[in-house]
């Protein structure tokens, strides 16, 4: 096979080097493209095929719904791994021993503590501020407590950077969603796993004892796992292309939050929940809101449906609908909203409109409904997508940084008016 493809412009040809990936995929590198051939650029709008960057850390194959981080199987990781061991292995690029895990959480734990002072900030936001706005803001200002800039030449510093972001995230979390509803900030317990942690710090009341329960755990580790990376993704770019102007991890981890927010991207579970208690409150016909889904000239979606990507299925959706059944079992939780989202993947999943389409439920369609389970409020479901996504983007970030990356900085094709004089305004 060759390795170079020819183009021809205007009767001159110009070869184009094939770069091919470890998984039989190939790439045209057009990086001469524009001087070669004297301005030729290439035009790709929502990128769907450009690649931004040779990448080491996540393997996905939409058409067969094959998800790997560093080569292990979604599945597997999600059955058997912990939060913090995806969280190094995708970072680091191999699975933890015991001795290195212990160390990596005992760094993390360490850095558990975010400055008192942050509380006045997260006080000063309204009650109805939205919480991912809210992460955002309070991510970036980490940066203005933890000012030492992080030189990727030192392993130290960067892991340094690495194990602070960690450890602060959470206690954001729970901030966050405690201002909303009035309960006390405080920190976490530190005997605790990472998980057990989390959910302490968000649900514990001042007043009664906090119940471990295993089950909720568990499924939070495999939603946690589920959405720690997804490759090249919105809020992914988004990070790498803010720290290729050598911007913070922290201000680049902020600009990913804002970009998960959409909900074309991460929102897309809160908008589930949104459209589940609207078709629940309009008398729960699903085949209503089917029809209102196919037809053109209405711009309802049906949300958690479809994927850029997956164009068969979604392999994290098949877990977390386990997970789902899971959890609402263990809590005894009958759910007027699930057996609204199941009627809707069945009438989907045989419907010519949703099947010659390929639109199959996603990650998002089941997330929703376990965090409602779990009593957390529908504005807070992006937050828990961030907090898992954390380690992703970290990954992406140290990548970026160790390969000197360039800046990020596309072109465009210019299509405004051409030169004009100025007219005084006396005039127009
Ligand atoms: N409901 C109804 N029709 C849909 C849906 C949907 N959810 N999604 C796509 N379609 C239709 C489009 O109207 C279009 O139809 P056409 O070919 O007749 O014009 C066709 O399917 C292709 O749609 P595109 O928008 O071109 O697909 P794309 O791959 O660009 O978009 C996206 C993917 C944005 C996820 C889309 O499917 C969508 O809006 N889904 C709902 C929002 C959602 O669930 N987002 C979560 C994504 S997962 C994540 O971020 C973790």
């Amino acid at each position: 096979m060759s390795n170079k493809a020819t183009l021809e412009i205007n009767g001159n040809t110009h070869e184009l080097p094939i770069i091919a990936g470890t998984e039989n995929e190939y790439a045209l590198d057009i990086k001469s493209l524009r001087s070669d051939t004297g301005g030729y650029i290439t035009l790709d709008a929502g990128y769907k095929n450009t690649g931004s960057c040779e990448s080491e850390i996540t393997f996905l194959d939409g058409e067969k719904g094959i998800l790997r981080y560093r080569g292990y199987s979604i599945e597997e990781l999600a059955e058997k791994a912990s939060f913090l061991e995806v969280a190094y292995l995708l970072i680091f690029g191999e699975l933890p021993t015991n001795k290195q895990l212990e160390r990596f959480h005992s760094d993390i734990r360490k850095q558990s503590l975010v400055d008192d002072d942050v509380k006045k900030i997260v006080d000063a936001y309204p009650r109805f501020a939205h919480p991912m706005g809210v992460l955002s803001s309070l991510t970036s200002a980490l940066t203005a407590f933890n000012p030492s800039s992080v030189n990727v030449d030192s392993e130290e510093d960067m892991y340094n950077a690495i194990v602070k972001i960690l450890g602060k995230f959470p206690v954001l979390v729970a901030w966050t969603m405690r201002k909303k509803q009035g309960l006390p900030l405080g920190y976490g317990d530190n005997t605790l796993g990472y998980v057990d942690n989390l959910l302490k710090m968000m649900f514990e009341k001042p007043n009664e004892e906090f119940v471990h329960n295993k089950i909720i755990i568990e499924a939070l580790n495999k939603l946690l796992i589920l959405h720690a990376d997804h490759e090249q993704n919105c809020s992914t770019s988004t990070v790498r292309i803010v720290g290729s102007s050598h911007a913070g991890l922290f201000a680049s981890l902020s600009a990913g939050i804002s970009a998960l927010w959409g909900p074309l991207h991460g929102g897309a579970n809160q908008a589930v929940l949104e459209m589940l208690e609207d078709i629940k409150a309009d008398g729960g016909d699903t085949k209503k809101y089917m029809a209102k889904a196919k037809d053109k000239d209405d711009p309802f979606r049906l949300m958690g449906f479809g994927h850029r990507v997956y164009k068969n299925f979604d392999p994290r959706a098949k877990i977390i609908k386990k997970s789902a059944d899971e959890v609402l079992g263990d809590l005894g939780v009958e759910d007027p909203i699930l057996e609204i989202a199941k009627s809707l993947e069945q009438e989907a999943l045989s419907d010519p409109y949703f099947v010659k389409r390929k639109l199959y439920p996603n990650v998002d369609f089941y997330s929703g409904i376990i965090y409602r389970a779990m009593g957390i409020p529908t504005d807070m479901f992006t937050v828990m997508f961030a907090l898992g996504r954390l380690p992703g983007w970290i990954a992406q970030w140290r990548e970026m940084r160790l390969r000197k990356e360039p800046i990020g900085r596309p072109r465009q094709l210019y299509i405004g008016k051409t030169h004009r004089p100025f007219k005084s305004i006396d005039k127009r």
